[in-house]
């Protein structure tokens, strides 16, 4: 059996008296999409941090495809969409993609970065808005362009912390498919946080539902239903509704 793409193994993790996770184990495989679900507070973002690199746990490791992940080296395929976009203000939509990609690749010639950034932005309809400032994006385009600078270095593992928490209910919708056409493209393993069921039913294949207080698994929930999924169906309503008895 081939190795789990992300393997979270007995992560704890305390801010000073506070106990914020508790012994989090489970596994995310090869091309899988799984929802961290959890209420706000229940430390979600720690725990994709974590995975990340940006925060150290008190306990516990991570393995990724199969290595103990240490530092920044076994990280180098994996991408982290935030919650907020952060795009950088005075830089165009292409610049601020070139910008990530030489960070992530640094030895791409100018030229290389200039073909690669124009190809993600064409895959997710933003090429006419290349010369863009995020300023003059809707937040739907400002959430493509995000998306654009997570998947331009050709991730094999994207995490996403609520990235599109903030959208209208019909924009975040659109971005919910786009997610799923990408992955289509290209295969990637993707874990991301929500706080929102249905969020989680339309786009996981499984749920890992967190208790608070200490932050830990609380359930495990597989989703099968065919795709696409849209929350007017009723056998996926019902998964929904089923799974907001759990959280
Ligand atoms: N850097 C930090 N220092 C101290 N406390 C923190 C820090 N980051 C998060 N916390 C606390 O840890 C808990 C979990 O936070 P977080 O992981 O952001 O939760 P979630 O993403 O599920 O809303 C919260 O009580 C939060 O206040
Ligand atoms: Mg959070």
């Amino acid at each position: 059996m081939s190795a789990a793409a992300i393997s979270v193994r007995g992560i704890g993790k305390h801010f000073g008296m506070l106990k914020v996770l508790g012994d989090i184990g489970f596994e995310v495989g090869e091309g899988e999409v799984v929802a961290l679900l959890g209420a706000s507070g229940c430390g979600k973002s720690t725990l994709l941090n974590i995975v990340a690199g940006l925060a150290a746990p008190d306990a516990g490791d991570l393995w990724l495809h199969g290595e103990r992940a240490v530092g920044h080296d076994e990280r180098r395929s994996l991408a982290y969409m935030f919650q907020e976009d952060r795009l950088l203000p005075w830089r165009s939509v292409r610049a601020n993609i070139e910008f990530a990609l030489e960070a992530m690749r640094p030895r791409l010639s100018a030229r290389e970065r200039r073909e690669r950034a124009a190809t993600t932005l064409e895959t997710v309809g933003l090429a006419a808005f290349a010369e863009h400032h995020p300023h003059q994006l809707s937040g739907g385009m400002r959430s493509r362009a995000a998306l654009a600078r997570s998947l331009v270095g050709q991730p094999g593992i994207l995490l996403m912390d609520e990235p599109f928490s903030k959208l209208d209910p019909q924009t975040r919708a659109q971005m919910h498919s786009e997610v799923l056409r990408l992955k289509t493209l290209r295969p990637t393993t993707i874990l991301f946080v929500t706080h929102d069921v249905e969020e989680a039913i339309v786009l996981a294949d499984r749920v890992i539902v967190l208790a608070p207080r200490p932050g830990r698994v609380r359930e495990i929930v597989n989703v099968s239903l065919p795709r696409p999924r849209s929350a007017t169906d009723a056998d996926v309503a019902e998964a929904i509704r089923r799974l907001r008895l759990l959280v």
